[in-house]
């Protein structure tokens, strides 16, 4: 039987370490580290995502405030205020919720916010560092928060063979960029799957480690799975349940029951990659205020 991986414990593990080191900020220079993060419209996922955040800042000991804007928020309204966040020593790292009402075009917004107080790592400048492999970049919290669940869970990702199930700048291209290089938590030989692929039951038969991301509802079969892979689970899909309380829960991209007895290890879905995901913007957020106070390392 395999091993379940508790994002959840490793995530609050996480968070001590950047809490402590927000504290110590605040010691040395007055203030903590702080987040703004721009909430537009009334997206209810991105509702219960940016309370989450705001909530574990302030568990941590993080400065956090919520900037909300109506639905039919003008373009530049929203672009003016992420000039006042950009010039406002306050905070540290600037995040701007996605996905944003359709009248907005979200590359521009995101290529307004400065690339050192971008957190979620989304500028291009901030991609391009990733991927040449150059430090000072802000990695997006999503994969960096795999690539800390597969190392503080003592699976090594050296020479192992990566197949990774989507291509999304979120999710599936910067993870296939951090586990590329050279070093620590990376070294991986990586695959890149996506909808299109051809044969790719048989590109994740190959996997050692295999990353879903496809987003889709318990996507990927035990017949997809080789026996002793590692499977990370980064989908949160709701499905349908007269059963459960609400009618309703969540699912990952993996057929969990019938995937986990083959696999050494796997994340759940809830308590798996999630808790990471926001344990890692804390972290960009802490090592974006202490880069500002005390400069690079
Ligand atoms: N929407 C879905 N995931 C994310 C994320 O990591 N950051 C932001 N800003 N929006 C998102």
């Amino acid at each position: 039987m395999s091993t379940l991986i508790d994002g959840k414990a490793l995530a609050e593990e996480l968070r001590g370490e950047v809490g402590l080191e927000a504290a110590a900020l605040l010691q040395r220079h007055g203030r903590a580290p702080g987040l703004a993060a721009v909430l537009v419209g009334e997206d209810a996922a991105s509702q219960v995502y940016v309370r989450n955040k705001h909530k574990a800042c302030q568990q941590a000991g993080l400065h956090s405030e919520v900037f909300r804007l109506p639905s039919d928020c003008p373009r530049e309204r929203l672009l003016a205020l992420v000039d006042l966040l950009n010039a406002d020593p306050a905070f540290d790292g600037i995040l701007v919720q996605l996905p944003l009402p359709a009248h907005l075009n979200e590359q521009e917004v995101l290529e307004r916010i400065r690339p050192d107080k971008d957190v979620d790592g989304f500028h291009p400048i901030n991609v391009g560092r990733v991927l040449a492999g150059l430090p000072g970049a802000f990695a997006p919290a999503t994969p960096a928060g795999i690539v800390e669940l597969l190392r503080r869970s003592g699976i090594p990702t050296a020479g192992a063979h990566v197949v990774v199930l989507g291509r999304s700048n979120i999710v599936g291209k910067p993870l296939a960029s951090l586990l590329m290089q050279k070093g620590p938590g990376a070294d991986a030989t990586v695959t890149v799957c996506h909808s299109r692929s051809r044969e790719l039951a048989d590109h994740c038969r190959r996997a050692d480690i295999l990353v879903a991301a496809i987003g889709r509802a318990r996507f990927v079969s035990a017949d997809m799975v080789k026996e002793g892979a590692v499977v990370v689970d980064v989908g949160i899909n709701r499905i349908e349940d007269p059963t459960a309380p609400k009618g309703s829960r969540l699912v990952g991209d993996v057929d969990f029951d019938a995937v986990a007895p083959r696999c050494r290890a796997i994340t759940p879905v809830p308590g798996g990659v999630g808790p990471m995901t926001i344990a890692m913007l804390l972290k960009n957020t802490v090592e974006s205020a202490r880069r500002r106070l005390e400069g690079p390392r």
